[in-house]
């Protein structure tokens, strides 16, 4: 094992084993966890560029939080993880998961998606296989994956279910893809008791800004250009992460071993929507003399770019009784307030890593037209 274990403290109480918890969705789930559970929390995190301790610093010596930087692809550190802190449930996040990085560099896609849920999964099962009786019973491995594994919708097809075909076209979704077999095959195979989720994009704090909204509410707010790839008009249904956060705790509490759950903010909007809204509200609360709007840049669009994402969330409303409280207007206005609040969180993430990623990922797009040009 050749990690850096960091115990801040340790308690008695139940817990769960989170990985990924120091990325943008694993962060906001760890603090809402400890915030609405009495359970402890150990978070496994490779701490790659995605990865920032920073988003948990409020918990800097919490008894209920225990932080270990390591890789879930290691299977004797995973193994011992669980010897050890003896987990009543795995909620699995850790991954890669940026699609324009994973069109650049598919191969640490394969890796950690596809072996590191693989490792993850075997050596929960093998400690699943060693509990006895309620604490075999009460087990649970929970697998965080995407609606980007379904493929692309056409404008009048019917959302995303869970019944629909697996059509993966980014080496992003196809490694989720991988993931969410294994995690299939696990239950079927095994009885082990997995559940999936297949979320939409998330939007909210502690988002890495090579994602779309909180690059354009930083690029709006530096008077930078707003990179729109094609014609702006690809769709993706929106959710607000602490919405996703209480999907989560709810599928943990009553959802059933074996099943998968999409969760869907019933928010789809152009991309191009997003950015104006975005524009807006960055110059109603930081105002210049100009419109942001003027930022907009239309540049070379994504090799592969699925058209349209939508997700059918019936079957968790009705089984699970979850719905989504924020509604896109209101959760997007808190977003942009919270990235004007944190400079300093944002200096941070801002490395030299960040700027090189820039660099590859805009540089060589070529510009279209801005949208002053559009008819
Ligand atoms: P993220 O990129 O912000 O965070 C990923 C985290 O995983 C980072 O902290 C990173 O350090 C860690 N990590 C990466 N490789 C690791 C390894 N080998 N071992 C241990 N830790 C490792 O991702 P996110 O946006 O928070 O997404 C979390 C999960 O939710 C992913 O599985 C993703 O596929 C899924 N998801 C994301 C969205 C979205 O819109 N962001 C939507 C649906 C599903
Ligand atoms: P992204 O945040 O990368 O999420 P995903 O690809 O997983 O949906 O992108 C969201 C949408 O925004 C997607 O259609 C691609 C588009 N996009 C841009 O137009 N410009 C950009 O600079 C980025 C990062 C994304």
């Amino acid at each position: 094992m050749n990690s850096t274990q960091i115990i801040l403290k340790s308690s008695t109480r139940d817990l769960i084993l989170v990985t990924g918890g120091a990325g943008f969705i694993g962060s906001n789930f760890v603090l809402s966890w400890l915030k609405n559970t009495g359970d402890s929390v150990l978070n496994l995190d490779l701490l790659t560029y995605a990865g920032n301790p920073a988003n948990l610093a409020e918990l800097e010596g919490d008894a209920c939080y225990t932080f270990v930087r390591g890789d879930i692809c290691d299977p004797e550190l995973v193994a011992s993880l669980h010897r050890e802190h003896r987990p009543w449930a795995v909620v699995h996040f850790a991954a890669e998961s940026h699609v324009d990085r994973s069109i650049v560099s598919p191969e640490a896609f394969v890796r950690t998606n596809v072996l590191g849920t693989f490792t993850l999964l075997e050596q929960a099962r093998l400690y699943w296989m060693g509990l006895n009786g309620a604490e075999r019973e009460r087990f649970r491995f929970l697998h965080v994956s995407t609606d980007e594994v379904y493929g692309t919708l056409g404008a009048g097809d019917p959302a995303f279910c869970e019944t629909t075909p697996y059509a993966p076209n980014s080496p992003y979704a196809a490694s989720k893809a991988g993931s969410d077999h294994l995690a299939r095959a696990y239950f079927h195979t095994y009885k082990m008791p997995v559940l999936t989720t297949n979320c939409s994009n998330n939007y909210g704090p502690f988002q890495f800004p090579e994602k779309l909204i909180p690059l354009m509410i930083l690029n709006a707010l530096e008077g930078k250009p707003l990179p729109v790839y094609g014609d702006g008009k690809n769709v993706r249904d929106w959710l607000f992460v602490e919405d996703h956060c209480a999907a989560i705790r709810r599928v943990l509490e009553a959802g059933k071993p074996g099943e998968c759950y999409n969760i869907g903010g019933n928010s789809e909007r152009a991309n191009i929507d997003v950015v104006t809204a975005i524009c807006d509200l960055v110059d109603e609360l930081r105002p210049v003399g100009a419109p942001r709007r003027r930022l907009i840049t239309f540049v070379e669009d994504r090799p592969g770019h699925d058209r349209r994402y939508a997700i059918d969330a019936a079957k968790i409303a009705r089984e699970l009784g979850w719905k989504p409280a924020e509604k896109f207007e209101s959760g997007l206005r808190k977003t942009v307030r919270w990235y004007l609040e944190h400079p300093e969180w944002v200096e941070n993430v801002r490395t030299g890593a960040y700027r090189e990623w820039i660099a590859q990922n805009y540089a060589e797009r070529r510009e279209v037209h801005g949208l002053g040009t559009r008819d």
